[in-house]
This record gives C-alpha cells, structure tokens and sequence, in this order.
C-alpha cells in the first residue's frame, strides 16, 4: 500500500522497441502488485487520440512545424488533464510512450529557434517532466527497417526517412546530456528480453 507514484517515458527513434519495452515493463510491474497505466503520445486520452490521427495522418506538408508543435501541445495537455495527473493522483505508475522530448526533437529541430517555442509552450501548458526518461538507443537504419515492416497507415513521419532517423538518433544523445538526471540510455541493439532486463534494473532502482 502507498507505493509511490511515479511517471515514466519512452522515447527514442522510430522502431526502437518502446511500444514492445513499454508493454514488457507493464507487465513486469502489474506482476509485482503495481496498478500500471500503459499510454502513448500523441494520444492517451480520447480528445488527444482524435489529434493524433491529424497529426499522423495525410501529406507531410498538411502542417506548418508551428501549427505542428501546437497540435502536438494540445494533444498532450488533454492527455495530462485526463489520464496522466489523475493517474499519478491515485498512486499509479504511469508509462507514457513517447512524450515531451519527442516534441523537443520531431518539431524543435524543423524550423530555426522552434526548440525554444516548444519549450515555452511546454512551460507554460505542460509545466511537468517524467521522474524517469528510458531512451532507447540504436543504430538508425535498423530502426527504420523494423518501423517500416510494421504494419502503417500513420505513415506522415516514417515517410521522411533515413535522414531524419539519424538526426534523431543525435539528437536524442543531446538531449540525454541535456537531462543527465532523468534520462538513461539504454542499448535497443539486443533481443528484447536483455534490453528489458536492463530496464527492470533501472525501475527498480528509481522506486527504492
Ligand atoms: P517503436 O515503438 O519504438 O517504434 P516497436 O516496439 O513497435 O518500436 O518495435 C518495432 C518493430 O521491431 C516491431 O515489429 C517489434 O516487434 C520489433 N522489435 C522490437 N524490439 C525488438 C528487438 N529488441 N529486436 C528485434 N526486433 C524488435
Ligand atoms: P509513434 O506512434 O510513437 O511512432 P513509432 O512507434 O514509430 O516510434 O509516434 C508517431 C510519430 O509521431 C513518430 O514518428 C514521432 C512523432 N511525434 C512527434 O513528431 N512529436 C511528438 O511530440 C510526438 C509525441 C511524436
């Protein structure tokens, strides 16, 4: 009883492994008695998932990186509003797929000084950081491979490519010294039990 909360992101390049990791840690905790909250971004919340199909469906030019990064904020703070906060309320463990780093990246990279915007957006709407951040990290075009022989439909991003993955494979790496407390890196170059394996080790950690 009155175990603490705690919230924890995924993040990482597409076809990384974290809807698998995310999906294995839920499980691995809900085994051990935690009442775990699996969600994802864009999405997690009825309004925020009717905002993902805008944002992940249609060409790639549908949106300005502007209106792009307001979608992306408005999406994930109906999301706080109705799934995450009240979660964390009531004690859960939350494990988000994806979330603000994310934003920081896919749009804070695609128009000079976004990075700034989206961080005061996130300031002055989101105002809140997961305790912990598990980065997935891999080889780029293994990624890739493993994102596009997924079945699609949501194909807006994973159409733009190689060189966006390597991009943001660096700039995920940037992000971890930027946040050296809340993010760890982990290997996602492996078979997914050893890289759950690592991640139990770092949950667990976080929750003595
Ligand atoms: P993401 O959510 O990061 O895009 P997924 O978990 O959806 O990644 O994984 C992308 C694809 O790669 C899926 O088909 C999944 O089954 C497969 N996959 C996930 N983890 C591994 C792994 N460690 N090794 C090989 N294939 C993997
Ligand atoms: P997701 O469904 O997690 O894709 P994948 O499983 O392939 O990693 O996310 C879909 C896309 O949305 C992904 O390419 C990254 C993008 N995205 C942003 O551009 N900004 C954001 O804030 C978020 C949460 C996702």
């Amino acid at each position: 009883m009155n175990e603490p909360a705690l919230f924890i992101s995924f993040e990482g390049i597409d076809g990384s492994g974290k809807s698998t990791q995310a999906r294995l840690l839920a499980e691995d905790l809900r085994d051990n008695g935690r009442e775990v909250i699996l969600t994802r971004e864009p999405g997690g919340s009825p309004g925020a998932e009717e905002i993902r199909r805008l944002v992940l469906e249609g060409a790639q030019d549908r949106w300005s990186p502007e209106t792009e990064t307001l979608l992306f904020t408005a999406a994930r703070r109906d999301h706080m509003e109705r799934t995450i906060l009240p979660a964390l309320e009531a004690g859960k463990i939350v494990i988000c797929d994806r979330f603000a780093d994310s934003t920081r990246l896919y749009q804070g990279l695609r128009g000079p000084c976004l990075r700034a915007v989206v961080d005061q957006l996130h300031a002055l709407m989101i105002g809140r950081e997961p305790d912990l951040t598990l980065l997935i990290d891999m080889d780029p075009a293994t990624g890739l491979a493993r994102a596009l022989g997924r079945a699609a439909g949501e194909e807006r991003f994973e159409s733009f490519g190689d060189d966006l993955q390597v991009r943001m494979r660096a700039g995920f790496l940037e992000l971890e010294a930027e946040f050296p407390g809340r993010i760890r890196r982990v290997d996602g170059d492996r078979p997914p039990e050893n890289v759950a394996t690592d991640i139990r080790a770092i949950v667990a950690e976080h929750l003595a």
